[in-house]
Parts: structure tokens; sequence; C-alpha cells
């Protein structure tokens, strides 16, 4: 799907559909008004009839509109005028596309920029648009024999704009977002492929992949590395496994050597069955989702390198199963972590925090500026924060805000949680440093309190979206979530704003 942005007279656009938007009532945006006075008032006349409810994102085909050189028109509503908020745009645009997709067109022109969004402008809006019109058109169906005939073959989409002409920044917002789409759809196909197929091992190859194609550094670490290094805490978690784990280092250099790397660091447990302390059965499929912050690191990654983004960033992906069998690690088990703390595995399933511990150890080694690690770490933070927002955790305010700034303006937002001293005390262990579980309270801040013994020296925050990357029941599947907001914090640490 190609897209691009253009100023046009919505009337003299040849076009397969043209996407008007209509705001509460019969209220006509500027590009609508222009084309209803070409069609002499066809559009109006349409709208009069009630065919168009007022919920944003609502749709209303017209065929052979007098006066206009489109095939098509879609009236599509925005909402209200007091409720014209980034909630209603991005409802308005999923709108657009899902019918877009029903119809078929080959290409369309969407003139749906021209009111500003509470506040923020173009590029923004370009930004938002893009995104969500390649949520829609994702498919995953390479598992399936019969595929669905290709109806969604919209080749080219235009986002056009009336009167001013596109400025550099509406220009850059397009191909920032495009790149930001193709990162997203790779977290998601990532998280959608079967735990048998996507491995360790496959992770690793597509961080391979990744690093030929946009030639990036990259390292992968084997078990006899990480005995090398003492890795005990990932080990554990591993040894239950018939799949080699796997430490991913992947580095994208767009910036001066000078600059110190923003890290990402990705959860990567590509099927968690609880180990020992094994996990109930029912809906224990959507543990293969259990990978999903190693795919936002490397869609994030993809995206940055895509769009030649002018940052350094080192994805650090610690990638292993967490299996139950005769070599698995037992509850009651101490090991040592890279760090040299010891800990008591109280619990096998709270595995991501053992295999996140030694990873953030050895980002501590890449002399970071900041460290962000992405992980489906707690049930309990889905219990906090639903399917929402992503729990935030920081040792370090700035960075904590930042994120937060970028979340807002992605609109894959974010919420602070503490990371409390007080806390602390629920990892006592009578018999190693620590014990890998902090009991029922509060569970989602007691793992981040874990990980806090491991990020002294760092500035350092932790995003838990166990509950934001990946959808249950009839829409089983992977979000993306949270690669729009890891490469707009890349991109506003880096000074972009627009
Ligand atoms: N991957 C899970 C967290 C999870 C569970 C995410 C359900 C999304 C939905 C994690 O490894 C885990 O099992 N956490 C335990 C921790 C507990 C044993 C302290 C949990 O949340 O139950
Ligand atoms: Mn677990
Ligand atoms: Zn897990």
């Amino acid at each position: 799907m190609q897209f691009s942005i253009r100023t046009q007279s919505p009337e003299k656009c040849k076009t397969g559909c043209l996407v008007l938007a209509v705001q509460g009532g019969e209220n006509l945006t500027r590009a609508a008004l222009a084309a209803d006075k070409a069609a002499r008032g066809a559009l109006r006349q349409a709208l009069a009839g009630g065919d168009l409810p007022e919920k944003a994102g609502s749709t209303l085909l017209l065929r052979g509109v007098p006066g206009l050189a489109a095939e098509r028109v879609l009236l599509l509503r925005l909402g209200e005028r007091d409720k014209y908020d980034a909630a209603a745009f991005r409802e308005a645009a999923r709108g657009a596309a899902t019918a877009l997709k029903a119809l078929g067109a080959k290409d369309a022109v969407l003139f749906v920029t021209d009111l500003a969004v509470g506040g923020r402008g173009l590029p923004w809006a370009v930004r938002q648009a893009i995104l969500c019109i390649r949520e829609v058109f994702y498919r995953f169906d390479q598992l399936k024999t019969q595929k669905k005939p290709a109806a969604a073959a919209l080749a080219a989409v235009t986002l056009a704009i009336t009167g001013a002409p596109v400025t550099l920044q509406a220009q850059a917002a397009l191909r920032e977002a495009v790149a930001t789409a193709d990162g997203t759809d790779l977290a998601r196909t990532l998280g959608n492929l079967p735990p048998n197929l996507c491995t360790p091992s496959h992770l690793a190859d597509e961080a391979k992949k990744l690093a030929q194609q946009y030639k990036l550094g990259i390292e992968v670490l084997e078990r006899r590395d990480m005995e090398k290094l003492g890795m005990g805490a990932l080990l554990a978690v591993t040894r239950g496994s018939h799949q080699p784990p796997k430490l991913i280092v992947l580095r994208y250099a767009g910036a001066a050597k000078s600059r110190k790397p923003l890290v990402l660091v990705g959860k990567g447990i590509t099927f968690d069955t609880g180990g020992i302390s094994l996990k109930p059965g029912a809906e224990m499929d959507e543990m293969k989702f259990d990978m999903s912050g190693a795919g936002s690191v490397l869609g994030a990654i993809r995206a940055l390198a895509g769009m030649r983004a002018p940052v350094n960033v080192i994805g650090v992906v610690p990638a292993c199963e967490n299996m139950p069998g005769g070599a698995a690690t037992r509850p009651g088990d101490v090991v040592t972590t890279l760090s040299g703390q010891t800990v008591e595995i109280l619990n096998t399933d709270a595995e991501g925090r053992l295999i996140l511990c030694d990873a953030l150890s050895y980002a501590e080694r890449l002399e970071p500026e900041a460290v962000v690690d992405i992980a489906t770490l707690t049930g309990a933070c889905v219990i906090a924060l639903g399917h929402v927002a992503t729990g935030l955790f920081a040792n370090d305010q700035r960075l904590a805000d930042q994120i937060r700034a970028a979340g807002e303006d992605a609109w894959d937002r974010v919420w602070q949680m503490p990371l409390w001293e007080d806390y602390q005390e629920q990892l006592r262990s009578n018999f190693a440093d620590m014990a890998n579980i902090g009991g029922r309270p509060a569970g989602s801040v007691t793992a981040a309190c874990y990980l806090a013994r491991f990020t002294r020296k760092l500035k350092w925050a932790h995003l838990d979206i166990a509950g934001t990357a990946w959808r249950s029941g009839r829409e089983k599947g992977s979000t993306g979530r949270p690669v729009p907001l890891l490469v707009r914090l890349a991109l506003r640490r880096a000074g972009r704003r627009a």
C-alpha cells in the first residue's frame, strides 16, 4: 500500500473512492463543502436522508455523484465538534479504512486532515491516519491454506488537503508513519506466529534478517556464552526447554558515534507454560504472546532504521522458552545472576524478571544513555490497568515524563505506577539476596521492584505490556504495541517534535 500526501481540489480527484468528512449533523468539512458545491448539493441531500449515523467512524457510500470526477464518494463521520479529539479521529480513520477494505477499491483519496485535532498539527494527523489504515489492513493468513481473495487490494492512498501546500514536516510524518507501520506489522506477525514456529532461534533469525536488510550490527549470544558470562537467572528459565536460548543484540547507529545509545530490552519468552509452577490450561495458548516485548524491540528498530532516524539504538532480547521437565528449575532453587546477586526462585512462572535481570545487567555494559525494558510481565498489571494503558515504572522521572508524552503523542498510552522502596521488603528471602516473587499485593509493582535491583546504575524505565500487547477472544491477535510509542520516544529524544 502506497501512501502520498497532496494538495488537491476534491471535485477534481479521479479516484476509486473519495473520502469526505462530516462532523455532527450536516456539518461538512471544507473539502466536503467544495465537493458538495460542485455536485450541486448532492452530498447534503444524501446526508439529509439520515443514513449516516452520528458515531465517529460511520460511513455512507455514494455512487455516481454528479459533478465529481471520483467513481464513489464515502462520507465519513468525524464525530461532534465538541467531542473531536484524538480518539474520535482514530475512530474515523479506522472507520474509513474498514469501509475501503469492504469496498475493494484500488485507490482512494482521503480528505480527513483538514480539521485540527485538539491542538495537534497536520503531521500528527498524517501519522495517525496512516497507522490506523495500516492497522485495519493488516492480515495474518500465512498459515491458512484457503486464503481469502485479496479484496483488500487498496494499492494507493492519498491523504489530501485543501488550500495550504504540503509542509516538509507532513512529508516527514508520512515517511515516519509508514516505517512505524512496517515495524508494528513485524511485531504483530512475530506475536501471532505460533510458538512451534516463533522459537528463540526464529527470533534470532529475524534479527539477522533485519541486520542484513538495514545494515545493522548484530550479535547472538548462545548458551555457552551465557554460561561464561554467568547469566544464572536466564539459564535457569531455559533449563526445561529443548529450544536453545538466544540473547540477541541488535544495533542501529543513525547518530554520531559519540552519542550514547538508547537501549531497548525486550522479554522474549516464546512460550510461557509457567514451568514447574505450571499455569492452568485455560487460554494457555495466549502465552505464545509472551515474546511481545522482544517483538516490539525488533519492530521499533526496524521502524527507526527504515526511516533512517538520527538516533543510536541497541536492542537486547533475551529469548527462551519456559517449560517444565526433568531438567527444569524447581521452586526453591537458588541461582546467581549476572549482577552477582543471588535469587531464590520461589515460583518458576515469574520467569520474565529472571531473563530480564540478566539482560539488564548486560545492557549496563553497553554504556547506555537510558534503558527501557518492555515485557508482558504480570497478570497483575492487566488487573490494574486493563487493556488500555501500558504500565510504566521508572527510576528517573524525566525519562518517565518523556515516555508518558511519547505515548500520548503516539496514542499508545502508558500510566505510571509507583516504584517505591516500601514495596521492596515483599521480595525478602530467607535463603538468598531476594526472592523472585513478592506475593499477591501489588504484583506488577513488586515485579518492577525486582528489576529495579538490577538497574541502580542506569536511567531506566520498565513497560509492563501484559494488558496491551495482544487482544483475546474473537479478535485474538497481537496489537504491535508499544512500537509506536518506542519510535516516538526515540525521535523525541533526538529532538523531533512535530
Ligand atoms: N507472562 C506472564 C504474565 C502474564 C500473565 C501476562 C497473563 C499476560 C497475561 C508472566 O510470566 C507470569 O506468569 N507472571 C506471573 C507472576 C507471578 C507468578 C508472581 C503472574 O502474573 O501470574
Ligand atoms: Mn510466567
Ligand atoms: Zn511470562
